[in-house]
């Protein structure tokens, strides 16, 4: 039997967790300075000159993802998407904008099967029959229009000097150009745009796009249609149309963003605010959050914790495979997923001390993890927020820049499952929920999120393919365990990951010791140490009592990272 007291505390609890769930943490009063981290020092420069002449974070966003597209042209850009999760100080009002890639209109579910049912390789990796109908545009144009102070001419304007006066080639630009030599070679238009006689320019030579400065300069000045509807929007469609693909001028014209309730749930006094599907993310992360809730982590070892994060993300990510689609076109158990009943079934099958087979969960794997896509967080003066994780797929994304508009396609239309037993790219399972329609968006890992406390706001977000959701998790596990947030720490903590699928923890290099490692074989794990980079996290902490904001940007990566 309950006691008194026991009922007290749970209903306390209750009122608490609705109290989260309901109230967005808002400060009435002007915040003492701003804050923005970007993958980019350009970006963020770009962004602060937006505050300092008189915008607000949403403009302070256009500039900053204008600007990431022409420096940063391997991980985001005109022609691929993303998801701008936002926070208006005025009312509270908290959004995600979801930018994603659409499906083509004559996008079939079998596109990348051969006859034998088989994905036809690369397929949907290469070249514009893998490119989805770009959202970035929209998103962008959406921003300035509903939520921006200033015109898209300006915020667009530090993006349309770098495209035409070109940008100097840094060490990161080299080494992702030379990782994907083959595919720029591939295409005149893009070799031309991004390769010096072929080759990868060299350090210090100026990058400039003066096609893409054009493109930028017509959606600049006439928002949305500048680009999905004529001459640039001609262009591309002729282009993608000539060399195989299947996108029309009603592709283009139909593209819409959509405003979407982002996911929200409470972790251990936290209020977690994160992405919606089409991205996987806010879903994943509650699955995963809800069953960890139920250990006490801190009272853990360090390789018992990991067992247990892991044990938490192999279910979560199983769901992701079996439900998580685009909700525009198929039914999510949403509720279900996030309630703790559901939480309680999922984690009665984990062993202390024992890894489960994910084969006995069942279902779907081949894994190539990738430093591509990016994200940014910022927030003003006001208190707005955003942040914002941007894609074209993977470096480069399709490799093909559409005619001559510099406009470099995406290949998002892997992110789909090309059958229910094909893996994608990340090696994540196939399912039916995530099958390629006509005008569905991809099911996505993208998590921009806001974590919020009465100690105050963590907003992050990393590139990272499959492993966004476990980073972004690693660091709201960071600052929950942290007596005092260091934003710089949460930002460049150690990572590792599990996706249920193939079935193993994979770990950066050099990140645990060796004891660590071995607590885990013996349970039963399989730890794989997977090489290359691991995410760049871009992230802000707002800190309540001072009201100062901080901002980190990974130090696996080369950002900006400025709070002035
Ligand atoms: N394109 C990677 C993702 O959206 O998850």
């Amino acid at each position: 039997m309950q006691s008194l007291t026991e009922m007290i505390i749970q209903r306390a609890r209750f009122a608490l967790l609705l109290f989260l769930f309901f109230t967005p943490l808002t400060w009435a009063e002007q915040f003492p300075n701003a804050a923005i981290a970007s993958a980019h020092p350009l970006a963020t420069l770009a962004g602060r000159e937006m505050l300092d002449q008189g915008g607000n974070a949403f403009d302070a966003a256009i500039a900053v993802a204008g600007v990431l597209a022409v420096v940063e042209p391997y991980n985001s850009g005109l022609g691929g998407g993303g998801f701008f999760l936002l926070h208006r100080a005025r009312d509270g009002r908290q959004v995600m904008l979801d930018a994603r890639e659409k499906a083509p209109l004559a996008a079939r579910s079998d596109m990348y099967l051969d006859q034998k049912g088989e994905p036809i390789a690369q397929a949907s990796l290469a070249g514009p029959l893998a490119a989805a109908i770009p959202g970035l545009p929209a998103g962008l144009a959406h921003l300035a229009k509903r939520y921006g102070r200033l015109p898209l001419r300006q915020s667009l304007s530090a993006a349309i000097r770098l495209a035409e006066e070109g940008f100097p080639i840094d060490a990161r630009y080299r080494a992702m150009a030379e990782s994907q030599l083959m595919l720029l070679q591939s295409h005149s238009a893009t070799a031309q745009q991004f390769l010096t006689e072929g080759t990868v320019p060299k350090i210090g030579e100026l990058l400039k796009q003066p096609q893409l400065a054009v493109s930028l300069r017509m959606l600049a000045q006439q928002g949305s249609k500048g680009f999905y509807r004529g001459p640039v929007a001609r262009a591309m469609v002729a282009a993608v149309r000539a060399q195989g693909g299947i996108w029309t001028q009603a592709d283009l014209t139909r593209y819409q963003v959509k405003e979407r309730a982002p996911i929200v749930f409470g972790y251990r006094g936290l209020r977690i605010v994160s992405a919606a599907p089409p991205s996987a993310g806010g879903l994943t992360l509650a699955g995963t959050l809800n069953i960890l809730a139920r250990y006490d982590l801190a009272q853990q070892s360090r390789a018992q914790q990991m067992h247990l994060v892991a044990e938490a993300l192999r279910r979560a990510y199983h769901d992701r495979a079996r439900y998580l689609g685009d909700a525009d076109f198929v039914r999510i158990p949403t509720a279900t997923l996030l309630s703790p009943a559901y939480a309680e079934q999922r984690a009665a099958s984990i062993d202390l001390n024992n890894a489960t087979l994910s084969a006995s969960l069942d279902v779907a794997s081949r894994v190539k993890q990738g430093d591509h896509t990016t994200h940014f967080s910022i927030v003003d003066r006001a208190g707005n927020r955003v942040a914002a994780t941007l894609s074209i797929n993977t470096l480069f994304g399709s490799g093909f820049v559409a005619g001559n508009t510099g406009v470099l396609l995406n290949n998002e239309m892997d992110d789909f499952a090309a059958s229910e037993q094909a893996q994608n790219v990340y090696g994540l399972a196939g399912s039916r929920a995530n099958r390629i329609a006509p005008g569905k968006r991809p099911l996505s890992s993208m998590s921009p999120t806001f974590v919020e406390s009465q100690r105050g706001v963590l907003m992050l977000g990393t590139p990272g393919g499959s492993r966004i959701i476990s980073m972004v998790l690693l660091a709201i596990l960071g600052l929950e365990a942290s007596p005092v947030p260091d934003v710089a720490a949460l930002a460049g903590a150690p990572r590792f990951h599990h996706q249920y699928l193939p079935d193993r923890i994979e770990v950066e290099p050099d990140a645990f010791s060796a004891a660590v490692l071995d607590e885990l074989a013996l349970k039963g794990h399989v730890v794989h140490i997977a090489p290359g980079k691991w995410g760049n996290m871009q992230a802000v902490w707002i800190d309540r009592a001072s009201g100062r904001a901080f901002a980190a940007s990974d130090p696996r990566g080369a950002g900006g990272a400025l709070a002035w």
